[in-house]
């Protein structure tokens, strides 16, 4: 199927031959949220379309396109240890639901450790406080995030991009 597939199947017939259908795709909770753990078989992509099987069918699907990620080339962590660790707590409760715990991105939203928003603060918050891609479905935080937190949130995504950067998890 080159996707997951999350939806469940229906069967139906018709003039007594059976089909099997499926709404293929990849995204939600188990996608997003889990970072590392939902690629233990391998990173996988989102190709939403409809598939349908029937004993004998001989269609082919298109060839599979590889998996390409943005590089995980950060720059140096900067901040104090108690800021980091204050960010990790805001990212936990906030942004891994959609963009992974620790960080670890999926390949359906941007991985924020390989995103080129890190490297400057201001192009950052016009993002996370200010929504600039809010009609993209990220919702700006300024109601629930100062400025320093959002700044702090910042520096922990840049911590954990170095982590996984020396440890060649790319
Ligand atoms: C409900 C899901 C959701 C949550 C929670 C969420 N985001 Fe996002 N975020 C998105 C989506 C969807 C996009 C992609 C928007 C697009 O397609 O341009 C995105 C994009 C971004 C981007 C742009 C990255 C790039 O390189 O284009 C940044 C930065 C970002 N999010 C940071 C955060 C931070 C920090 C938090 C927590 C405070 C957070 N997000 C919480 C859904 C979410």
């Amino acid at each position: 199927m080159q996707t997951g597939v999350i939806a469940a199947p229906v069967t139906y017939s018709i003039k007594g031959e059976q089909y099997v259908a499926v709404l293929a795709g990849w995204g939600g909770v188990w996608a997003l949220a889990p970072g590392i753990l939902s690629e233990i078989a391998g990173p996988v992509r989102n190709v939403s379309r409809l598939l349908v099987y029937r004993l004998g069918g001989s269609a082919r699907l298109p060839p599979e396109s590889p998996v390409t990620r943005p590089p995980l080339d950060p720059p140096a962590a900067t901040g104090t240890a108690e800021q980091i660790a204050a960010g990790g707590r805001q990212y936990g409760r906030f942004c891994g639901g959609c963009h992974g715990d620790a960080a670890y991105g999926s390949t359906v939203l941007p991985d924020l450790r390989r995103s080129a928003l890190i490297v400057d603060g201001k192009a950052w918050a016009s993002v996370v406080h200010d929504g600039a891609l809010r009609n993209r479905g990220m919702a700006g935080f300024a109601r629930v995030l100062s400025p320093e937190q959002i700044e702090s949130i910042r520096r922990y995504v840049i911590k954990r991009a170095n982590e996984d950067e020396a440890l060649e998890d790319k």
